[in-house]
């Protein structure tokens, strides 16, 4: 998610344009499946290519092998009092470390999205994994991505998480590096500003390349592309946003360029743009030359 946190370089002016209230509220009451979609008002710049179709995930699912299994999670927060009974239900999984950085939160409703996420996370993987969610201990790599304690984990399965204010994407798969990442796309952000500052120079000048009309889209896409990549390799910022290239257009095929002026090592990694919701753009990358993607709605 583009946002400040610590070790992010992102300077809190070039934030403010960023996390500004304008574009589509997505977090309007919907059904189900509506919920994913922006108000009719929306530009349609805005909505999301119609590529995945998003069905309830089994209770039970199988192994992925070759497949990488996409979760989908509605992250709701504007009905408190509903919420307090599951809420409390939710946070007796979560363990003293989870139960504390969630008290940390300064605003409630980021207390309530990572205790739903990560609640959800745990009955996610109870389902892969044959444990009880509340039993399953998760590592932290020292850049802090999480991965399940080996001893609890035969078949090396494998998860990233995501999340953008309402919408927390889960993808699960087995031994290889995977990562995945949501941005919400917002009209005002300073588009050109955040790409000299962070992408690379090809992305700069792909970015420049295309017409007016398509470059916020694509760059929250080359935004969620190169995010998803760092995930995978799970360095976080330890690898710099300009020793690598992703493509930049957000509506052909994705792929990523080179890796340190490497233009073949792009070919050992997949990446995948999710048409997770309207009005956001997410990618998927995995470390594997290609890789089929089941997507889920994560429903109770
Ligand atoms: C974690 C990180 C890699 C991404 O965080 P983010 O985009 O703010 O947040 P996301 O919602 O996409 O991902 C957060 C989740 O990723 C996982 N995660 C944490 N550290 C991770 C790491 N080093 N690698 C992979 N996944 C990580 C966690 O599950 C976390 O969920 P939690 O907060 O509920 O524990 C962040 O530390 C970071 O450094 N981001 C780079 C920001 C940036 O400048 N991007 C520019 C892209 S052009």
């Amino acid at each position: 998610m583009v946002h400040g946190r610590k070790g992010n370089p992102l300077d809190p002016d070039l934030l403010q344009s960023i996390i500004g209230t304008v574009g589509c509220n997505a977090g309007q009451e919907r059904s189900r499946n509506s919920r994913f979609q922006a108000p009719a008002a929306c530009n349609e710049l805005f909505s999301m290519p119609a590529k995945h179709i998003w069905r309830e995930g089994p209770q039970k699912p199988a192994l992925p092998s070759e497949r990488i299994d996409v979760w989908r999670l509605a992250l709701d927060d504007s009905q408190l009092d509903k919420l307090s009974a599951t809420l409390a239900r939710e946070r007796t999984v979560l363990a003293p470390d989870e139960l504390a950085r969630a008290a940390r939160f300064h605003f409630e409703k980021d207390r309530i999205r990572f205790s739903r996420c990560r609640a959800a996370l745990r009955a996610l993987l109870s389902r892969y994994l044959g444990l009880s969610p509340g039993d399953i201990r998760f590592t932290y790599s020292p850049s802090g991505k999480p991965e399940v304690s080996a001893d609890q984990n035969p078949h090396s399965v494998r998860f990233n998480v995501s999340h953008s204010e309402s919408i927390a994407l889960i993808a699960i798969g087995r031994c290889d590096n995977l990562g995945v990442d949501i941005e919400k796309v917002r009209r005002d952000v300073r588009a050109e500003e955040l790409s000299e500052r962070f992408f690379s120079t090809r992305e700069r000048a792909s970015l420049r390349a295309l017409p007016a009309r398509l470059r916020v889209v694509a760059f929250y896409s080359c935004w969620a592309r190169k995010e998803a990549f760092l995930k995978a390799i799970g360095e976080g910022l330890g690898f710099p946003l300009s020793d690598f290239s992703v493509s930049v257009h957000p509506d052909v095929e994705p792929r990523i360029e080179e890796i340190r002026g490497d233009a073949t090592v792009g070919k050992r990694w997949s990446l995948v743009d999710l048409s997770a919701a309207d009005s956001f753009r997410s990618a998927l990358v995995i470390e594997r030359p290609s890789t089929s993607v089941a997507t889920f709605d994560l429903t109770a």
